[in-house]
């Protein structure tokens, strides 16, 4: 092995991934005065969260009527009740705060005539417990609120005196012998140095893992590193099976199109020029949620109603909403469409498809951030010291499928949560103890032998296998034979990570490597998301199974645990938090309002 330096770092917390949630949690972290570091793989503005459109969930009431309890119903109603209620109330309760917050650091949010944030309709949000009209709930900077976002938290960390490592990659978690975790290791990318982030408390806000499959909306950045790390250090991952597909992906390369574009009018339509959603969700029509939609476009594609030469997509129609209003509140997705399908939104369709976009699932944590190892006597034992936040962690907000602009509510509330934990757990005056040199000489030892892997497979064609394998089998739609060839394929791909071949050995810049140690973190990532899967004899949220068509909540409402060890996956199981935090007579929400029932939009 070769010989590694590496230059150490004390901090009070070391925040990993600078994208919504890892800003949102350094920044308050910072706020507090705890010395804060965010080690980020790429530059903070260039996170996976700058391409959120649409907006973020909170229940302002500036356009109409609403209320937190509302948004909850939504939620759980969305989650397919697969979601923990303690955290579903403190998100829907919270979010109007975190909103205002954000607009008070500076977020330019799109106004109303009287100046209020403007807030648009997204599916699955509703009133009156979902007997009412679609609210418009969705706070929005036009379709570019999370870029909006970005600039304002970073901005605002920076004030705050956070230190910033950008451009870092953050290789394993530092565990102590009695399971502490002490930091991270990170590589700096365009020096080649090694970094130890000795912390009282980690966390890893480093985004979901689209780039498992081979369609995706998400960045090339977003390879599971976080769930890479905790699977490596034997700890659970959470809710795998449930992958988010988003109705409107760009057909071919799979851009976003906002769900904005159909809460602002927007339609679907057929090779008949049917608004077949008007059939599958007669009261929400195309703003029923987002696994609905993408399942009722897969089954017009199936029954030969697709639109194209080949019948294999479906056409989204926003020419008949006024060109001024497009260009001032859909301007980003205007530009897409033109760009990737060469379409005048004005006059034409865009030619979208149900596109791979969220991972429920994550590493397993409280409403706090607390990390979670579930044992036998406690379900909700909590890992000292590390902490998780945003698409990376499972908290569990969404259950089995989220709705659209919950995902930048999660990052901002349950970013500011745990540095609101931190800051109770945090002992500011005490010593930061001592990495275990163990766990350090055991990450550059995987590190090495990344770095000079001999075999005779290249990551990008082992890569290339896992995501086509996914793609084909776990997909909107699942059956069990199907499954089970997807685990034994995926078998097969895990094996071969013995035999990967990396021909760029040297330390600056080398994107060969760095992809390598990527494909081993998407890895556990995947195998724990198809085996879970396969395990799984239910249909739930974005899990539809053909074989399996009911919710069957006597023997499945329940969260799946995976460890991954290599390419072994050990499933086991953890009771939903059925409880809201709030009774009614405290002002919570009415418990018969959120009783289990079958779910129609
Ligand atoms: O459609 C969108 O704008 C995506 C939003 C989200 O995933 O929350």
């Amino acid at each position: 092995m070769a010989a590694y330096e590496y230059e150490t770092h004390d901090y009070d917390v070391v925040v990993v991934g600078a994208g919504g949630a890892g800003l949102r949690a350094t920044l308050g972290m910072a706020e507090q005065g705890l010395r804060t570091a965010c080690v980020t793989k790429v530059f903070p503005t260039r996170s996976h969260t700058v391409a959120a459109q649409g907006g973020i969930a909170a229940s302002l009431g500036n356009m109409g009527p609403d209320s937190w309890q509302w948004h909850m119903f939504d939620t759980i109603k969305g989650s397919d009740w697969l979601g923990d209620m303690d955290t579903m109330e403190y998100v829907a309760r919270e979010a109007p705060k975190a909103v205002y917050e954000l607009e008070h650091y500076g977020v330019p949010f799109s106004r109303t005539e009287e100046g209020k944030i403007y807030q648009r309709p997204f599916g699955g949000h509703t009133t009156e417990y979902g007997d009412g009209v679609p609210v418009q709930r969705v706070c929005a900077a036009a379709d570019r609120t999370g870029h909006a976002m970005l600039h304002t938290l970073y901005g605002q960390s920076l004030k705050n005196n956070a230190e910033f490592y950008i451009e870092y990659f953050a290789l394993d978690l530092i565990m102590s012998e009695d399971g502490q975790c002490q930091g991270v290791l990170a590589w700096k990318l365009d020096d080649g140095t090694m970094h130890v982030f000795n912390a009282k408390m980690t966390v890893l806000a480093t985004g979901g893992y689209g780039r498992a499959y081979f369609n995706c909306t998400s960045a090339h950045t977003c390879t599971g590193d976080g769930g890479g790390m905790v699977a490596r250090a034997g700890l659970p991952l959470q809710d795998m099976e449930f992958v988010q597909f988003h109705p409107t992906g760009v057909f071919g390369p799979g851009m976003l199109i906002t769900e904005g574009a159909r809460g602002e009018g927007g339609y679907l339509s057929n090779s008949e020029g049917e608004r077949f959603m008007e059939r599958y969700a007669p009261t929400f029509k195309d703003l029923a949620s987002r696994d609905v939609v993408s399942r009722c476009m897969t089954i017009e594609i199936r029954e030969g109603r697709g639109v194209g030469p080949n019948k294999d997509h479906i056409h989204l129609n926003l020419s008949h909403l006024p060109a001024k209003m497009l260009a001032e509140r859909l301007p980003g997705i205007s530009e897409t469409a033109r760009i990737f399908s060469g379409v005048d939104v004005t006059k034409e369709p865009i030619p979208v498809l149900p596109t791979v976009h969220y991972n429920m699932g994550g590493i397993p944590t409280n409403y706090w951030g607390e990390v979670l190892n579930p044992t036998a006597d406690n379900p909700d034992a909590v890992v000292p010291g590390l902490m998780a936040a945003g698409e990376a962690a499972c908290a569990s907000l969404h259950g089995a499928n989220r709705l659209g602009a919950n995902s930048l509510i999660d990052l901002v509330v349950l970013g500011r949560a745990a540095s609101i934990r931190a800051g109770e757990v945090v002992d500011r005056k005490a010593p930061v103890s001592q990495p275990s040199q163990t766990a350090i000489e055991a990450s550059l030892a995987r590190f090495d032998a990344a770095r000079f892997a001999k075999g005779a497979v290249p990551t990008a064609e082992l890569r290339l296998e896992m995501q086509r394998t996914m793609q084909n089998n776990a997909a909107v739609f699942r059956t069990d034979k199907v499954l089970a060839e997807g685990v034994a394929l995926m078998d097969g791909v895990a094996a071969k990570m013995d035999d990967l071949k990396v021909t760029d050995h040297s330390m600056i810049w080398n994107s060969d490597l760095m992809e390598t140690l990527e494909l081993a973190n998407l890895m556990p990532n995947a195998l724990a998301t198809i085996t879970g899967a396969e395990a799984r004899k239910e249909s739930r949220g974005a899990h539809a199974s053909e074989d399996h068509p009911e919710r069957d909540d006597k023997t499945w409402r329940k969260h799946t645990i995976a460890r991954v060890k290599g390419k072994s996956v050990t499933l086991s199981y953890r009771p939903v938090h059925t409880e809201p935090l709030t009774s009614l007579k405290d002002g919570g929400i009415d418990p018969k309002k959120i009783q289990p029932k079958k779910r129609v939009y």
